[in-house]
């Protein structure tokens, strides 16, 4: 028969994150320059396709502003957050009006969680028709985590209840054991709604926690699992910024592993950090130190060498990147070359065999096939020509203090050292510019233009020598 059961996830993304001492929501707190969130819907989307839910109440418009391809009708609101529980409650109305039959919940802060490892976890909860499934870990020092406790303590005994760290009492629950809650369930709906409105806050922590709906669902004789996954790091949860860089830690040398497998040469490799997100084809060369975050693609034969920071940026076949260049949403297109210290800003476009060398900013510009700007300058809102050469010192003035203007220079054009150009202005194809030119006027093509003051050569009047 086929399976009509309609599944659906529920991320937990509404606290605070008290420890990790910080303003932002601890969802947004970021892993390989990406937020922790991304990587719980990176791991959730395929398995669960437009059912994702995801509870924000702690700063929500930061949260949703992080995200703003998502379903707008797929947030629920946590106004005051009240524990766990209180969250589910939440969004259980929304839930139900939706059809939800069985549903993942999953704490936000698990980043790193794999999609094959909860893929293998629901298929266990669908398999064996549980009411409440959860997944649990086996750790040396439980720390901070929910304790899960199990007949006779037995390690495959039927589990009891999972019990809050700071509301284990050893008179109460007996020894302390080594399993702890992972923060990942598995409801069936229809079993956990009459349960649900049981919670109480009457712990420690006055929150209303969905880890009771364990030992409620056990008294009332519901089938409960707790699936144990041993001692997996990917499954811990994030709550201090020790806990964030142990995450980070481990999926950074995961990740350079990966890319070494698949023919990326990586030098000084612990000092390498790669987003999840970035493509880079085998062949390509990375020197660390050296950070790439976000939607970075590296072509075959681009070679970054060390101190580069690159971020949703696209470097095409054979360019190279020299030491100290910082690139962000920028293009780099074949056989070019970039710095040492160059900083391509958003929309700065380099086309085939262009040169940006040491010092030299470059924002919303483009340079065309084979330009160069060796040193020293800034050019933004402008586009410069092909072959062009922009020489040492060459400024764009783009700003006048109220909105910004375009600088056009042609192709074949040469821009002297240390010129000023005074935006909006063209200069033609071809043409030249003296060095130390301020050019407020257009030039036209293949015309050489000086706009400074002539040099006056006077006999020199040496004062103190005739007086004597
Ligand atoms: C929780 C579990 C604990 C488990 C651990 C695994 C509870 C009561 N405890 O503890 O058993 O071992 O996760 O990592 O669930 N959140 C809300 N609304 C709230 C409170 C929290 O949405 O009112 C969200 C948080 O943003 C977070 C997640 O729920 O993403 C878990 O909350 P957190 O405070 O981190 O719980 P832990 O103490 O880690
Ligand atoms: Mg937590």
């Amino acid at each position: 028969m086929k399976d009509t059961t309609t599944l659906a996830t529920l991320l937990l993304a509404a606290g605070k994150g008290v420890r990790m001492h910080s303003d932002l929501p601890k969802v947004l707190h970021e892993i390989l320059g990406d937020p922790m969130l991304a990587f719980v819907y990176a791991a959730v989307d395929r398995i669960f396709g437009p059912n994702v839910w995801t509870v924000i109440g702690h700063k929500a418009e930061l949260v949703r502003a992080a995200f703003p391809e998502r379903d707008p009708n797929r947030w629920v609101v946590q106004a005051a957050q009240r524990g766990t529980g209180h969250a589910l409650q939440c969004a259980w109305k929304q839930l139900q009006e939706a059809g939800i039959d069985r549903l993942a919940v999953v704490n936000g802060d698990t980043p790193l969680i794999p999609e094959d490892r909860l893929r293998t976890f629901l298929d266990r909860a669908q398999a064996e028709d549980a009411d409440l499934a959860f997944m649990t870990l086996t750790l040396d020092e439980p720390g901070a985590y929910g304790r899960v406790v199990r007949e006779a303590g037995a390690p495959d005994g039927r589990v009891t209840a999972i019990i809050e760290a700071k509301d284990y009492a050893y008179e109460l629950h007996g020894p302390e054991p080594r399993e702890i809650n992972a923060g990942v369930y598995c409801l069936r709906m229809s079993a956990i709604d009459p349960l649900l409105w049981r919670l109480t806050d009457n712990n420690k922590s006055r929150e209303f926690y969905i880890t009771d709906l364990v030992g409620l669902a056990v008294r009332e004789g519901l089938k409960v699992l707790g699936v144990n996954c041993g001692k997996d790091d990917y499954l811990l949860g994030v709550n201090s910024p020790k806990e964030l860089m142990a995450a980070e830690d481990l999926l950074r040398a995961k990740i350079v592993e990966d890319w070494l497998a698949r023919c990326v040469i990586i030098r000084q490799r612990d000092s390498v950090r790669i987003g999840p997100r970035a493509r880079i084809a085998s062949g390509a060369s990375i020197v660390g130190p050296c950070e790439l975050y976000g939607d970075v693609e590296i072509a075959r034969g681009v070679c970054i060498e060390s101190h580069c920071f690159i971020k949703n940026s696209r470097l095409e076949q054979d360019s190279r990147i020299f030491p100290f260049s910082h690139i962000e949403e920028a293009q780099v297109g074949p056989q070019c070359q970039v710095g040492p210290y160059a900083r391509l800003r958003p929309a700065a476009v380099l086309e085939e065999r262009a040169r940006v060398g040491n010092f030299v900013e470059v924002k919303k510009t483009v340079l065309r096939v084979g330009a160069k700007a060796n040193h020293l300058t800034y050019l933004g809102d402008a586009e410069v020509g092909a072959g062009a050469n922009v020489g040492a010192g060459t400024i764009t003035c783009n700003y006048d203090g109220k909105n910004k203007h375009r600088t056009q220079i042609g192709a074949n054009a040469f821009i002297g050292s240390n010129t000023a150009l005074v935006a909006p202005v063209t200069i033609g194809e071809g043409a030249l510019v003296g060095a130390g030119s301020v050019v407020t006027h257009d030039v036209p093509d293949n015309m050489m233009v000086i706009a400074r003051s002539r040099q006056v050569t006077l006999p020199r009047r040496l004062e103190s020598a005739s007086k004597k």
